[in-house]
Parts: structure tokens; sequence; C-alpha cells
């Protein structure tokens, strides 16, 4: 190999890390050459002020300069033309047309929503740390925060305010936390502005946009952290994804069980499928050994008996009262991360391994994941 085609190997070699493909695929390596040891490297990005440009033109040096024989590196950063731009959103969009929903029922990507009855039982922090705990499991993992009015899916994974998603024309590029693709409608709002008068249709349409413009690529799982109760977004969710599966979250009172079966009922009118119940908030154990029930005990097994009457729905986790996993969602470090070896972690992990090795709806299709 020449070493001009060595160089040309090694650059296009280099992941976009927003794309997460190979730049070589995404047609961004122009002209290359080299001369007396030197290496001259053209490239182009998607955009002006690309978030990712420093990043992409560093490791292209890198890259380059990796070439036995190459002393001297010189990175031509430009853009694509509109033209260029459009097809390589046509490339990302495999053949889909703009505003076809990648989620569909043939789509191998499982879609699990996390939903309960009743608010402030813990779903968008399980969602959070379920998602990171995919991600680190070696799964492409992308997190829909659907709870619209009371988002928190960014704070809890620590995105910092103001993160935007990068557009390459109508498609956006969703922000990256600790390996899951997240979109949240807190990225668009300006500092202290609300939605509180988004009703029906509005709500509709935000999270058909995030299904739909939000450009994921490929996904072993979408998670989708849901507002609480069975409001309109629930409809909405229900419209566009009839073949998801459904987690519910209750905690282990009674009171929260109720109508967290009731969730579950509604989920399945819309033809979602309830895959397991998810307890938390449960008894935690003191170092000296005295187990705390705030909460009581009983209502993940309660609920999960109740939905069990067609098809059995497991207790996939019990998920313990843990101020490490408050704290963490507080600062935005999931502690499947932050504090692994904490009770709550482990149990949220052991749940991600649990789903992580089942197929799509325990059917007997192939198995959708690629893991590793
Ligand atoms: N196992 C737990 N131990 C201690 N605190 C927890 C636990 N799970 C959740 N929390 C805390 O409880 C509060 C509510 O959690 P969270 O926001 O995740 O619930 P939610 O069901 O998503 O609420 P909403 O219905 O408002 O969306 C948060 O302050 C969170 O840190
Ligand atoms: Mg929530």
């Amino acid at each position: 190999m020449s070493s001009t085609d060595a160089v040309r190997a090694a650059v296009a070699a280099v992941t976009d890390p927003e794309l997460r493909r190979p730049i070589g695929d995404l047609d961004m390596v122009r002209d290359i050459s080299v001369t007396d040891g030197r290496a001259d490297v053209s490239i182009v990005l998607t955009i002006v002020g690309c978030p990712a440009a420093s990043r992409i033109e560093s490791d292209v040096r890198a890259a380059a300069a990796s070439v036995p024989g190459v002393t001297d590196v010189q990175v031509d950063v430009g853009v694509m033309t509109p033209a260029e731009r459009k097809a390589l959103t046509e490339k990302l969009r495999d053949g889909r047309a703009p505003r076809q929903m990648p989620f569909g029922p043939d789509s191998l990507t499982r879609v699990v929503l996390v939903s309960s009855g009743k608010g402030g039982v813990g779903k968008s922090t399980v969602t959070a740390n379920l998602a990171v705990a995919l991600a680190e499991q070696g799964l492409a993992v992308g997190l829909v925060d659907a709870d619209v009015h009371g988002f928190s899916i960014p704070g809890l994974l620590g995105i910092p305010a103001g993160t935007q998603p990068t557009r390459i024309d109508d498609l956006m590029l969703p922000p990256v936390a600790h390996g899951v693709k997240t979109i949240s409608i807190g990225m668009f709002l300006r500092d202290g502005e609300a939605v509180v008068a988004w009703r029906g249709p509005m709500l509709h349409r935000t999270v058909q946009q995030f299904l739909t413009d939000v450009f994921f690529g490929d996904l072993d799982v979408l998670l989708i952290d849901m507002p609480p109760g069975t409001g309109d977004i629930a409809i909405s969710i229900g419209q566009l994804l009839p073949h998801a599966e459904v987690l519910v979250v209750t905690t282990p009172q009674a009171a929260a069980s109720d109508v967290a079966i009731r969730s579950g009922l509604v989920a399945r009118q819309t033809g979602q499928r309830v895959i397991g119940v998810i307890e938390n908030m449960g008894p935690f154990t003191l170092p000296g050994g005295t187990v705390i029930d705030l909460f009581g005990s009983g209502g993940g097994a309660a609920v999960a008996a109740a939905l069990s009457e067609t098809d059995p729905v497991p207790l996939l986790a019990s998920i313990p009262l843990s101020p490490a996993l408050r704290a963490g969602g507080d600062d935005g470090t999931p502690i499947v991360v932050g504090d692994p070896s904490d009770a709550a972690a482990m149990a949220i992990d052991a749940l991600a391994r649990t789903l992580a090795g089942r197929g799509r709806g325990l059917s007997r299709r192939p198995l959708p994941l690629s893991l590793g």
C-alpha cells in the first residue's frame, strides 16, 4: 500500500463522535497526499461550527501521524456543500423518507417504555440509570424523555444546561451522555421557559418529532421515560408505538400499586405489552443490619400478580431506597457508574442484564440485540 493509501485508510476509520460512524463512510474525507513524510489531509464537516470539529480534527491528525513514515501532518477542514449534506442525510436515513418513524413494528430496536400510574415513584431515575447500565454492557441505547411538562432526564444524566442537539438540515443529532443518545424538551427551552400551556396536539407533535426527526442511528434499545399517569402523552405514544414493551414502576406501597396496575392495563389496551414490574424505594438495610421499610413491602409483587392474568408478568427488580441513588441524580452522575457497589445500583445493573439477555417481548423472534 502506498503511504497515501495508508493515510487515507487511517483517516477514513476515524469516528465522527456525534454520528458514531467512520468519517470515510460519511463521505467526509477529501484530498490526501503525502510528500517527503508530510501528509496533507483535507476533510469536510457537516456544518460550520460543528461542535465535534476539534475532536475530529485532532483524531484525524493522530490517525495520519500513526502511519509509518509520516513525520508531519497538515489538516484542512472544510464544510460540506448543501448538496453533499443532503446526500449525507439521505444516507443516514437509510432509505426512509423524511418524517418516517424508524421505530415501527419491523424495526430491530426494542422500544421499552418506563411508566407508572403515580408520579414521583422514581421512573426517571430508574430509566436514566437503566439506560446507562445497558450502554455499559455494550448496547446502543437511546433515551427519549417523553415527560414534556416535567422533563428531568438531562439533569439526571448530567447534560449541561444549554446543550442542544446538532442539526444537519432537518435531522437532529441527540447529545450523548454516559454513552446514551438522549433527547428531551429541556434541550429546546431557553432558561426559565416553560411548556405548561401545551396541550394534546402540541405534546403529540413533540414526541412524534423526537421519534422521527432525531437521528439515533441503529439502536439496540430505545427507552422512553414516560410522564406519570395515563394522559395525552401516554395516548400519543400508544398510537405511535403500539408494539412497545412496557415496564411498570411502583413503590412497595399498596396505594401506589393500585394505580400502577391501572397504568399497565391502559398500556395493554393500545396493544403494548407489559414485560415486567419494577419495585422502587423498597426496604433498605442500615450498616448495623436494621431494615428500614419506609413504604412497606409487597407492592411490586402485587402489581406483577394483578397484571399476570393473561400473560405472566414478572417482578423484574426490587430497588431499595438509596441516598446515593438520589444524590447521583441530583448531581448528574448516575450511580451505576458513580457508585456501582451501592445496593440500588446493583439492582439496576441486574435489571439491565435481565433485559439485555432477552429477545423482544419474550417472543421467539431471533434475538435483535447485538451484544458485545
Ligand atoms: N430508590 C430510591 N431511593 C431514594 N430516592 C429515590 C429512589 N428513586 C427515586 N428517588 C428520588 O425520588 C424522587 C422522584 O424520582 P423521579 O423523579 O425519578 O420519579 P418519577 O417517577 O420520574 O417522577 P415524575 O412522576 O414526577 O416524573 C427524586 O428525588 C429521586 O432522586
Ligand atoms: Mg419523571
